[in-house]
């Protein structure tokens, strides 16, 4: 009998997971022979637990080609976490019984470090409880920091939008420097990892080009010697122009701007850091600034979105669906660099237990000397992520046109249960 699969959503959206959702999908269509039914969880694993299953059977061919070039996601996402088997043992019972319950022999769980953990806790739970199912982990995340992984699928598009947007920005705050606004702020996101705010220097490519400053979690923060960088940038050029990853933290490990509250994993709550940075500036030199905190811009801008990530998260979603067919289990399709120049790229393979729960960050060699900016083997790296323009279509009105799918859910036939 053909099984079924379910696929879901987890942790932070990017522009391109959607792009995922359709290789999942189309590539499961076109195996019709071999797998039954596309189910989705609601909201990630949170619907599945609660027996929400959507039915993409239900949505017609243009809606799931449309979803390549759709940000958010499309069937829902959550930050919620699965502890240990002994732990969470009751929910991961349910989740079983869910899978069951649908023929389940495919789970494909979409997400990062924390995700990869939750894909390879159910593959072994899964065997345990007697009813084995195919799991296989898919990479997205907008901050790079999955290891194993040349890139993750997501991040090219936010690179690409915060390297045009300081770009564009410099333009202007350079244009207004001799008598108003001197200092420019782009808060990016990126967690612990500085690879997105990294990406901004990409946009200086001479002496004096913007950005002058990139602010690294990777980098503890000393004041003094930003605040004398920041000088030189406005004395030298006119204008500073400074990309602030949301993740920098003092001299003592503490963040320059944690909100206080965390998620179901723990991480803090970022943001806010800009502003921060913005105050130190105007009170030690006293120079007119403007901040802005691109947040979930960068994590929705499809309209920007980088060919190459788009390409690549469409591939670790067909590799997912080949990989299920392959019978393997407890794995992820990994992008691997097979050259720079010309960058070329292929699909490989990754055990999950390597994947799970670990960050990678920017390597010393990517930062300068300094710790102010990107060195010329981080520009080898980045350069290639963010190359290609794969615009939306748009219609009269002059908007995109995204997708909004219908999300059928599939009748429940198991008692309640609360999460
Ligand atoms: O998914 C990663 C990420 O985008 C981080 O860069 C950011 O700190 C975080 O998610 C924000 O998460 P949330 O949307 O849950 O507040």
């Amino acid at each position: 009998m053909k099984k079924n699969i379910l696929y879901a959503q987890s942790g932070g959206v990017t522009p391109v997971i959607n792009a995922t959702a359709c290789g999942v999908i189309e590539t499961a269509r076109a195996n019709r022979d071999r797998i039954g039914k596309v189910y989705a969880g609601k909201d990630g694993i949170m619907g599945i637990l609660r027996e929400e299953l959507i039915d993409t059977s239900k949505e017609n061919k243009a809606n799931i080609t449309a979803l390549r070039h759709t940000p958010g996601g499309a069937f829902g996402s959550c930050r919620y976490k699965l502890r240990s088997i002994e732990e969470s043992r009751r929910e991961y019972e349910r989740l079983i019984e869910v899978l069951k319950a649908h023929d389940i022999g495919y789970f494909l769980y979409n997400g990062g470090g924390d995700s990869a953990d939750t894909a390879y806790k159910v593959s072994q739970i899964s065997k345990k409880l007697g009813f084995p199912v195919q799991c296989i982990g898919v990479p997205k995340t907008i901050d790079n920091d999955l290891p194993v992984t040349d890139s993750c699928p997501g991040f090219g598009s936010v690179a690409k939008y915060v390297a045009v947007s300081i770009m564009e920005a410099s333009l202007d705050v350079e244009s207004m420097a001799s008598s108003s606004t001197k200092v420019f702020i782009l808060e990016v996101m990126g967690r612990h990892a500085g690879w997105i705010a990294a990406a901004g220097g990409l946009v200086a490519r001479e002496e004096g080009d913007p950005p002058h400053i990139i602010l690294f979690p990777e980098v503890p923060f000393k004041q003094r010697e930003f605040l004398k960088k920041v000088k030189y940038a406005v004395e030298n050029y006119g204008y500073c122009s400074i990309v602030v990853s949301e993740g920098v933290r003092n001299s003592r490990g503490k963040f320059l701007a944690e909100t206080g509250t965390r998620d179901a994993f723990g991480h803090a709550q970022l943001g806010g850091v800009a502003p921060v940075v913005a105050e130190i500036v105007r009170s030690r030199l006293g120079y007119k600034y403007h901040w802005a905190v691109s947040d979930y811009l960068q994590r929705s801008a499809r309209h920007v979105a980088a060919k190459t990530d788009v390409d690549q998260a469409y591939a670790v979603g067909a590799a997912a669906v080949k990989f299920a067919l392959e019978g393997k289990s407890g794995v992820m399709p990994v992008i691997k660099r097979v050259s720079n120049n010309p960058y070329r790229w292929k699909i490989g393979e990754a055990a999950l237990g390597r994947v799970a729960n670990r960050e990678k960050m920017m390597p010393k060699s990517y930062i300068t000397a300094d710790g102010f900016g990107i060195t010329p083997a981080a520009r080898r790296y980045l350069g290639p992520l963010i190359r290609g323009e794969d615009y939306p279509p748009y219609d009269r009105d002059g908007l995109p046109k995204y997708v909004r799918l219908h999300n059928v859910l599939v009748r429940k036939t198991l008692p309640e249960f609360d999460v």
